[in-house]
C-alpha cells in the first residue's frame, strides 16, 4: 500500500490537515480505508454505494480502487458543511457521484442496482439502511459496515438481522471500529 500511498500524498495530505482541524469528521482508520481499498479490487464492482461521505476520506480509497474496474461510487451525506468539504477534496475524482441528503430518503430513489456497499453513518439507521438496501442488491453484493464493534449496542439491530437472515453470510472483523463484511445470496 505504501506505492498507493505514495502516488496520493498530495491528496492523502490535505485529509490528515483537515482530520486534526476540524471537529466531527469521523473519517475511517487507516487499516480500514486500505481494506476498504483491497475488497473493491478483489471485486471489481461497478457499482459502489457509500452511505456517510463526511469530508471524503473513505470516498477517496473507493473511488481510486473503483478506477481500474471502471466502476461509480455513490456516496450519501446528510450535513450540507461536510458535503461541501468533500466536494472539494474529491473535485479531481471523475468517478464520484455525491448525493446530499438523507440516505433513507435517497436510496428509494436510486434506480441502479449496487454490488459494493459501505455502511458508516447513522448508526441507529444501519437496520433501516439495509432493509430498503434488499432490493437494490446484486447477487454476491458485499456490504462492508464499520463501527461494529465501537457502537456494538447501537448496530445490534442491524448484526442480528444480517447474521440470522439466510440471505447473507457475514463475518464480523475486530479491526479498527469493527468491520462487518456480509455477501448477499439472492434467492
Ligand atoms: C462516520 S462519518 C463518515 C465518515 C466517512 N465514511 C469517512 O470515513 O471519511 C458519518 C457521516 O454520516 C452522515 N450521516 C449521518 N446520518 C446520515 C443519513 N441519515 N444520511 C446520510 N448521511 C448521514 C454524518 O453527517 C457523517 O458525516
Amino acid at each position: 500500500m505504501e506505492r498507493i500511498k505514495e502516488k496520493y500524498k498530495h491528496e492523502l495530505a490535505r485529509f490528515d490537515i483537515q482530520r486534526n482541524n476540524i471537529h466531527r469528521l469521523w473519517n475511517i482508520h487507516q487499516e480500514t480505508a486500505e481494506l476498504l481499498y483491497t475488497f473493491v479490487k478483489i471485486k471489481a464492482p461497478e457499482h459502489i454505494l457509500e452511505i456517510g461521505t463526511s469530508n471524503g476520506f473513505s470516498t477517496f480509497w473507493l473511488s481510486i480502487a473503483a478506477e481500474s474496474c471502471d466502476a461509480v461510487v455513490d456516496t450519501i451525506e446528510v450535513d450540507e458543511d461536510r458535503f461541501k468539504l468533500a466536494k472539494k477534496n474529491l473535485v479531481n475524482r471523475k468517478n464520484i457521484i455525491q448525493r446530499f441528503g438523507k440516505a433513507e430518503l435517497i436510496i428509494p430513489e436510486l434506480t441502479d442496482k449496487f454490488d459494493f456497499v459501505f455502511i458508516d453513518a447513522g448508526k441507529i439507521n444501519y437496520i433501516d439502511y439495509i432493509k430498503i438496501l434488499i432490493n437494490k442488491l446484486n447477487n454476491n453484493a458485499i456490504i462492508v459496515a464499520d463501527n461494529v464493534i465501537s457502537h456494538k449496542d447501537t448496530v445490534k439491530e442491524y448484526l442480528d438481522y444480517i447474521e440470522s437472515s439466510d440471505l447473507f453470510d457475514s463475518v464480523t472483523l475486530n479491526i479498527d471500529s469493527g468491520l462487518n463484511v456480509a455477501i448477499y445470496k439472492a434467492k
